[in-house]
């Protein structure tokens, strides 16, 4: 009976695991500032709600301020998207997600005019039940545009060590929760042993992680 609410325990912590490593969390990742002239650079802004589960308003605006030039409004999301008028109008597309966490813009055709610092500013207001609570963020993206995409030597080797990186934190991770798994288990079974002095298996067999316990 104790094995089984062990058995039973220790999956709930896995599976609990798994959620938290598994579900869509949202990140705030920065976006590239590298853009290739004639290809489709998305601008990327991500703004993460604190109180996901709160009712919320987002306005969103986008400017651009070429190398030697003043700010300008190139996009707005006011309820919905919105193009002004600017020299990057009709080449402008919006990429954000429904829950206006993400609130990118695309620049399809990229010129090598469109170099310069592009800023997004979010306005989210939350609405709880007694109040409205107003939070503002902002993101700027500095972009470069080549004449063509460099893919050189040092840009290949880096892409090898990524990949490299990635099976090695994968697999890392999958140590690490096999290791808490067992961890848990050896834990919660000798802290049963203590209480109820119930399991009666040979010390050795505790020591031993290679040895599954059974019943
Ligand atoms: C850029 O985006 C447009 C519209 O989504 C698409 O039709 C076009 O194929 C894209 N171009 C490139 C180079 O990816
Ligand atoms: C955010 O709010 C401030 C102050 O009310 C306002 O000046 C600004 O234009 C707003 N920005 C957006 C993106 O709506
Ligand atoms: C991209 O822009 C260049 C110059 O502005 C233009 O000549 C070309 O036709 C455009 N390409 C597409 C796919 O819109
Ligand atoms: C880039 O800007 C210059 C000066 O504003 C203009 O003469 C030129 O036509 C622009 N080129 C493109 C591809 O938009």
């Amino acid at each position: 009976m104790a094995a089984w609410e062990n058995i039973f325990w220790t999956d709930s912590v896995l599976l609990f695991l798994m959620v938290v490593l598994c579900s869509p969390v949202c990140v705030e990742v920065p976006s590239g500032t590298d853009a290739v002239k004639g290809e489709n650079m998305t601008l990327l802004c991500i703004s993460c709600m604190k109180r996901e589960e709160v009712a919320a308003t987002t306005n969103v605006r986008w400017f651009y301020q070429p190398e030697d030039g003043q700010e300008i409004l190139i996009y707005e999301y006011d309820g919905k998207p919105l193009e002004s008028k600017s020299p990057l109008q009709g080449r402008l597309q919006w990429t954000g997600s429904k829950d206006l966490q993400d609130v990118s813009i695309t620049i399809l055709n990229v010129t090598t005019n469109d170099s310069g610092l592009f800023t997004c500013y979010v306005n989210r207001t939350l609405h709880f039940e007694a109040h409205r609570h107003l939070t503002q963020s902002k993101k700027s993206i500095t972009l470069k545009v080549t004449e063509e995409a460099g893919e050189d030597f040092t840009s290949v080797l880096s892409e090898i060590m990524m990949y490299f990186l990635l099976a090695f934190l994968t697999f890392w991770l999958l140590v690490e929760v096999v290791y808490c798994y067992r961890k848990i288990s050896k834990a919660e079974e000798v802290t049963q042993e203590s209480v109820t002095d119930y399991l009666a298996i040979p010390s050795e067999n505790k020591e031993n992680c290679s040895v599954p316990v059974e019943e």
